[in-house]
């Protein structure tokens, strides 16, 4: 691998330093475990701070350390102000943010308050009216019989749960356990404003929105149309009333230095500019370059899934770079599969192919999120039950599948779910080639893959071509060059179905990317780039010639070029 050197940094531009960060996501109860609990911990985090250092990156994400009973590992929280028992204590998290800010890394906590966890105290005063809190939930009259309309949960089955203890219905968009917040109440916003500018004085660098397209719901609960993938979703995805929240929660962040990203699952590119900027959030996670592989019927449409065509990807990515504002880059992240096995071959070219991603990712216009064991390549695993799966959607999707008789086993839809599981994103960490990968000393919460003799973090970091040292050196350059943060986009070759090629231009620097999507050779040529006196700044392969016009590209070979 190649690496020629950089350019002088320009003082002309309007930087944030958001702008120019690259971000590690952390999946707490997988990343690394102290205590031999088998589940991972915030000392773990903290005993691996130079790990994150040594890789380069600027911001840590760290997924809910928040006190839940982990219905849904972390994301039902059941108090915004304490930290899970697992995990550790205040204290520990306090040293956490220490270790990172020593090491210039900032730290953005998840917020997720489109939803509490059933035991937290808001919800168990609500079910009993008590103390102002009798409407700080979606609660609607009805027989236990029938719920209040056909909504269906993002999780599968209902969206409606039936409390016996208040005799009413309550909304819950993902588990039963996390009921959702009635954000029409002031005072849910104020306690939610409260907690935000808790966290915010004890030193955090931003957050990022859980969930967040979700926060306001159409008035009067209407059907929602019965043939949509989830059904209800019109009514209760970017409500009427989300800019106005939005808007107030982000008057929270004023007067603090911070980075706010939202997650919508539901946003169509052209939403997301209303969301952001002055009254919004920094950027928005959009998720439709995640849609390329799946069939009409979304994510878990049993009858398409698995195949992609790179000129759809071109096509959606292009969208973003052109159409967003500052996109939020991502390929994988804890609720999706394994972005080598998603979008690479995590087989024969898996190392070719998860730097040909990573070299993607990393030369994109947008802030990059890199979540973790990317860096060293980590795959899907198999699940051969429905009773190997720990993800409450996984298990939520596939018994509605078989209850609607779409399929009649766990077997028929084995392969969807070896496709999309958001469990193949939480196997534990591989940090080495010992038991259980050297994640814990006893036995791990959730199966490590079984690969990890091969993959890990001790090999790649002894490997000086390794995956790991690819994304080093990529980070590292996108530190160095203005071009590759605030550069403009330009797509080459939009009809190739092998090259995903394009130019980053910032004033008179161009530099180019030349990514060869597929296990075949392919000879590089677009007369419109002239290329006779390019050089190689980084190359997945060692001996890349430096002019690419004529070249014949090997599999997944990925190559950016200073024009
Ligand atoms: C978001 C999280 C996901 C969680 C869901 C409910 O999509 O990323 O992990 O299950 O919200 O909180």
């Amino acid at each position: 691998m190649t690496r020629h050197d950089s350019q002088t940094r320009r003082t002309d531009i309007d930087r944030q330093w958001w702008k120019e960060a690259v971000v590690y996501q952390i999946y707490p109860r997988s990343f690394n475990d102290s205590d031999g609990d088998g589940v991972g911990d915030l000392q773990g985090i903290t005993e691996k701070a130079d790990y994150l250092a040594d890789l380069g990156v600027d911001v840590v994400w760290l997924c809910p350390v928040y006190e839940s009973p982990n219905a849904d590992n972390g994301y039902d929280i059941s108090d915004y102000r304490s930290i899970m028992d697992e995990f550790g204590t205040m204290a520990d998290w306090e040293a956490l943010l220490d270790a990172l800010h020593e090491r210039d890394i900032r730290l953005i906590m998840d917020l997720v308050v489109n939803h509490t966890s059933k035991q937290h105290e808001w919800f168990q005063q609500s079910r009993r009216r008590e103390d102002g809190y009798d409407d700080y939930y979606h609660w609607v009259d009805g027989t236990p019989s029938e719920p209040p309309n056909n909504w269906e949960s993002i999780f599968g089955g209902p969206a409606w749960t039936y409390d016996d203890e208040r005799g009413q219905w309550y909304l819950h968009l993902f588990d039963p356990e996390q009921p959702d917040l009635n954000w029409r109440n002031p005072e849910v916003r104020d306690a939610v404003t409260e907690a935000v500018t808790w966290w915010l004085e004890k030193g955090i660098d931003g957050f990022r929105l859980d969930a967040i397209d979700h926060l306001s719901k159409s008035d009067a609960y209407p059907d929602g149309d019965p043939d949509s993938a989830i059904v209800g979703i019109e009514h209760f995805s970017h409500g009427p009333r989300l800019p106005e929240y939005l808007d107030e929660l982000s008057a929270a962040f004023e007067g603090y230095d911070t980075m706010i990203v939202g997650e919508m699952g539901g946003a169509d590119i052209e939403q997301v500019d209303d969301y952001t900027g002055e009254d919004g959030v920094d950027m928005i996670f959009q998720f439709d370059h995640m849609g390329v592989s799946v069939g009409p019927n979304g994510r878990w449409d049993p009858t398409q899934f698995g195949e992609w065509e790179l000129t759809d990807l071109k096509e959606v990515i292009s969208q973003q770079q052109d159409e967003i504002d500052w996109p939020a880059l991502f390929f994988g992240n804890h609720d999706q599969p394994r972005l080598v096995s998603h979008f690479g071959d995590d087989e024969t070219y898996r190392t070719e192919s998860a730097t040909l991603i990573a070299t993607f990712l990393l030369t994109l216009r947008g802030t990059p999120y890199i979540y973790q064991g990317e860096e060293i390549g980590m795959t899907n695993t198999e699940f051969d039950s429905l009773e190997a799966i720990d993800d409450p959607m996984t298990v939520g999707i596939v018994e509605d599948l078989i209850a609607d008789g779409v399929v009649d086993s766990y077997e028929e839809v084995r392969d969807l779910v070896d496709y999309q599981s958001r469990d193949h994103a939480r196997t534990p960490m591989q940090w080495d080639d010992t038991e259980n990968a050297g994640f814990t000393a006893d036995d791990p919460w959730f199966d490590v893959n079984d690969n990890y003799d091969e993959i890990n973090v001790e090999s790649a970091l002894a490997d000086t071509d390794s995956i790991w040292h690819h994304y080093e050196t990529l980070i590292e350059l996108r530190h160095s060059e203005d071009v590759l943060v605030y550069g403009d986009y330009d797509l080459l070759l939009p009809d190739h179905d092998q090259f995903y090629a394009y130019t980053r231009t910032l004033e008179n620097e161009t530099t180019l990317v030349v990514l060869n999507w597929s296990d075949e050779c392919s000879t590089f040529d677009c007369p419109s780039v002239p290329t006779a006196d390019a050089n190689v700044v980084v190359s997945n392969y060692d001996d890349t010639p430096s002019d690419p016009t004529g070249h014949a590209f090997r599999p997944y070979e990925a190559v950016v070029y200073q024009l």
